[in-house]
C-alpha cells in the first residue's frame, strides 16, 4: 500500500513537471506564432549570441531569442521563422557539438526526441546547415524580415541585416523589410505570466532591502551591505542581479552610477540603494535612500519629502495615452519649482522587463501592460546629499499598479523599521 502511495506521489510530481514544462514551452510557441502573423510571407532570423560574462564564460542570451524561444543556454544558436512555408516554419539551429569544449562546460543533448522535447522544436538542425536552408526557402519566397532592433550608424551591422545583405549582393529581386519593431512591439506589453514573474523579482528585492534596513549600522563598509542583500536575493531564488548594485553612503549618494562599494558608512549617513534582483530573467529596479542612524536630518528629510513628492506626482500621471516624457516633466516641475531643478539630472522614466532598461519606444503613448520605472532625485554634492527613490509601475487600464508597493518609502515608517534594530 505504501508503496502504491509513493507511485502515486511520484506520479503526481512528475505529471505536475512536464504540465509546467509544457506550459512553458506553449507560452514561447505562442509568441513565435504571433510574431510569424505579422511578418506574413517574410523570412527572419533571431540569433542568441555568444557574449559572455566572467572568467566562467557564463553566457548572456540576447534577450529577444529568450523572449522566444525560452533557450538560455545554446550560444550561437539561430532561430528562423518562415511563416510562409508549409511545413518548415520554424527552425531552431544549434552549434555542433564539440566533446573537447563539452569538458569545460558539461554535456549537450544530440538532435533527437530528448532535444525536441526540451525545446518545443521540431526541426533542429545544426548552424552549419543554415546558408542551405536559407536558399531553399528562397525559392518560395523573396522577402527577408529583418528583425534585429535598429543600431546607430557606427555600432557593428545587426547579424541578420548582414546575412540578408549579402543575400541581396548575390540575388535579384530579394526585398529586404524593415521589422525592426514587430519583436520590441511584442515584449513592450507584459503578459500576466511576465508580470508574476517580475512580482516575484520585486518581492525577493524587497526580502534583499528588509534584510539592509534592520542590519545595517554605522561603520559597516558599503560592500559589507551589498554582501548581506545579495546573498538575500540568492537565498530568495534569485540566481542573478538584475544589474550591479549601487550601494552608496554619505558622499557617494550624490554620484549617480556609483558601483566602487567600499565605503565606510558614517554617523549621520544617508544610504542610497539602487538594486534589483533578477528572477527567470526578469529584472526588479528599486532605489531606496535611508537615513542609516534611523533619524534623517531636517535637511535630508526636506530633500527626501520633495524627492517623494516630486515621485507621487509623476506616477499619478501614468496612464494609456500618456508619453513617458510627460511623466518626466511632472517630476521635474515640483524638483523645478521648490529650486532644485540643476540638481535632477537624469530622466524619470525607463522601461522594465527582461532588461532593466528594457526595449521600447519613448515617442509612443504610453499602452496597458508596460512596464516603466518612476526615479525622481535630488543630489547636492557640496552637502553629501543624493536622494533618489525609485518603483516600477505597470500601466493599466485605468492608470497604473505600483508593483513595488510593499517596499516601504514612507520617510516615517523607514524611521520605524531603522529605529528597531
Ligand atoms: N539601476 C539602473 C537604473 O535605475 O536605471
Ligand atoms: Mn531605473
Ligand atoms: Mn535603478
Amino acid at each position: 500500500m505504501k508503496k502504491i502511495k509513493w507511485i502515486l506521489i511520484v506520479a503526481v510530481l512528475f505529471f505536475g513537471a512536464s504540465q509546467l514544462l509544457a506550459s512553458n514551452l506553449e507560452t514561447f510557441k505562442q509568441r513565435r506564432k504571433i510574431l510569424s502573423e505579422k511578418m506574413g510571407k517574410g523570412i527572419g532570423l533571431v540569433f542568441a549570441g555568444s557574449e559572455v560574462n566572467g572568467i566562467t564564460e557564463e553566457f548572456v542570451v540576447n534577450p529577444d531569442f529568450y523572449y522566444l524561444t525560452g533557450i538560455a543556454d545554446e550560444p550561437g544558436a539561430i532561430l528562423l521563422l518562415a511563416p510562409g512555408e508549409i511545413r518548415r516554419k520554424e527552425i531552431l539551429f544549434l552549434e555542433s557539438r564539440d566533446p573537447e569544449d563539452e569538458r569545460w562546460t558539461g554535456e549537450r543533448l544530440s538532435i533527437g526526441e530528448m532535444l525536441r522535447k526540451e525545446t518545443g522544436f521540431y526541426y533542429i538542425y545544426r548552424t552549419n546547415r543554415l546558408a542551405g536552408f536559407l536558399d531553399r526557402l528562397l525559392n518560395n519566397t523573396n522577402i527577408l524580415c529583418v528583425l534585429s532592433r535598429p543600431v546607430g550608424y557606427t555600432s557593428s551591422v545587426p547579424k541578420d541585416l548582414e546575412i540578408f545583405r549579402q543575400i541581396q549582393s548575390r540575388r535579384l529581386n530579394v526585398d529586404v523589410k524593415d521589422c525592426t519593431f514587430l519583436i520590441t512591439g511584442m515584449r513592450l506589453i507584459k503578459s500576466p505570466e511576465e508580470i508574476s514573474l517580475m512580482k516575484k523579482a520585486i518581492a525577493i528585492t524587497k526580502a534583499g532591502l528588509m534584510k539592509v534596513f534592520k542590519n545595517v549600522k554605522t561603520g559597516m563598509i558599503e560592500s559589507d551591505v551589498q554582501i548581506l542583500l545579495e546573498n538575500t536575493f540568492r537565498e530568495n531564488g534569485a540566481k542573478n542581479l538584475a544589474f550591479s548594485s549601487i550601494v552608496a553612503t554619505g558622499h557617494n549618494t550624490t554620484v549617480l552610477h556609483y558601483t566602487k562599494n567600499n565605503a565606510e558608512i558614517e554617523k549621520g549617513d544617508l544610504l542610497l540603494l539602487d538594486v534589483g534582483a533578477e528572477y527567470k530573467h526578469y529584472a526588479a529596479d528599486v532605489t531606496r535612500t535611508i537615513p542609516v542612524s534611523g533619524k534623517f536630518s531636517p535637511e535630508q528629510r526636506k530633500i527626501y519629502e520633495l524627492v517623494l513628492k516630486a515621485q507621487n506626482e509623476a506616477m499619478k500621471k501614468v496612464k494609456p495615452g500618456i508619453l513617458i516624457d510627460e511623466v518626466h516633466e511632472t517630476a521635474r516641475k515640483v524638483i523645478e519649482d521648490a529650486g532644485y531643478g540643476d540638481y535632477f539630472i537624469h530622466g524619470t522614466s525607463h522601461f522594465i522587463g527582461i532588461e532593466v532598461h528594457d526595449v521600447g519606444d519613448y515617442d509612443k503613448p504610453l499602452k496597458p501592460g508596460m512596464v516603466i520605472s518612476v526615479e525622481p532625485g535630488i543630489y547636492l554634492p557640496n552637502k553629501d546629499i543624493g536622494v533618489r527613490i525609485e518603483d516600477d509601475v505597470l500601466v493599466t487600464e485605468k492608470g497604473f499598479e505600483l508593483l513595488t508597493k510593499e517596499i516601504p518609502r514612507d520617510p516615517d515608517e523607514l524611521e520605524k523599521i531603522l529605529q528597531a534594530k
